[in-house]
């Protein structure tokens, strides 16, 4: 079955701290210094408008980038906590390989077909197990990539855009097995749009504008009454340039 493990925490420090955090690619500055510490466990949205550094902040996060700074998941470095996150990207990147065989090459050791068959059921999947997986349709690979995601069992989730191009009772099922990492103790890092599945997940929301972080504040305060400029502008949906 499906079985998330909890990211071992400590109160006094920050689930997810990063500091002086920049990003240089082709000598444009994309993350500019950006400084967060994230006490909450359970969802952490990150929002923004295109092109505001959402996916490079969250490859960052994941190790794949050559960002400078410091980033600590539960007082522990990047480099340790590697092997504990998941992430699943805005465009999935599937083996050129049956479904099933997609969740067996992601397959941790000891994990077993009931597993395997388990998560592909929870997505929706189990009857296109033997199917090329890059045949899948958009939003059938965004599910097969999260299932792939969760058979690791990561401590940390980083989901960019995951539910995007997904129908509303696709959307439900992932929101479902999201909720369930979060309450069994996975701190889920989740890029959206959808400002109704943020206010539905998220405990605290990070803002991004132009590579910086211009607010960072519960759900609840972040829905109700933002504080920066660019949130504001964001939320009542006006073009953010
Ligand atoms: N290798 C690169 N070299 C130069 N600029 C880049 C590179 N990769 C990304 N960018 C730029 O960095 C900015 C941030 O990109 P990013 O993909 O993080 O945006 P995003 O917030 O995820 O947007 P979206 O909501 O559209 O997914 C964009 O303007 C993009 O063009
Ligand atoms: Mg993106």
């Amino acid at each position: 079955m499906f079985n998330p493990q909890p990211l071992a925490t400590n109160l006094n420090e920050p689930v997810l701290a990063v500091r002086s955090l920049r990003l240089l690619l082709n000598g444009q500055e994309l993350l500019r210094g950006l400084e967060l510490n994230c006490y909450e466990s359970g969802v952490t949205l990150v929002m923004g408008a295109n092109g505001a550094g959402k996916s490079l902040f969250l490859r960052s996060l994941h190790g794949l980038l050559p960002a400078e700074g410091e980033i600590e998941f539960a007082g522990r470095s990047l480099q340790q906590t590697r092997s504990e996150q998941a992430m699943v990207f805005q465009k999935p990147t599937l083996l050129r390989r049956t479904v099933e065989q997609n969740m067996l090459f992601a397959a941790p050791e000891g994990a077993t077909a009931a597993q395997i068959e388990a998560l592909l059921s929870e997505v929706h999947l189990y009857e296109k197990a033997k199917q090329p997986a890059r045949r899948l349709s958009g939003g059938e690979q965004q599910r097969l990539a999260l299932a792939r995601a969760l058979l690791t069992q990561p401590k940390i989730l980083l989901l960019d855009e995951p539910t995007a191009s997904l129908d509303p009772g696709s959307v439900l099922i992932i929101e479902r097995l999201i909720q369930q990492a979060a309450d069994a103790g996975v701190k889920v890092i989740f890029v959206s749009h959808d400002i109704g599945q943020a206010k539905r997940l998220a405990s605290d929301v990070v803002f991004l504008h132009q590579g910086k972080i211009t607010e960072h504040t519960s759900a609840q305060n972040f829905f109700h009454q933002p504080v920066s400029r660019e949130a504001q502008a964001y939320l009542a949906g006006e073009l953010l340039i």
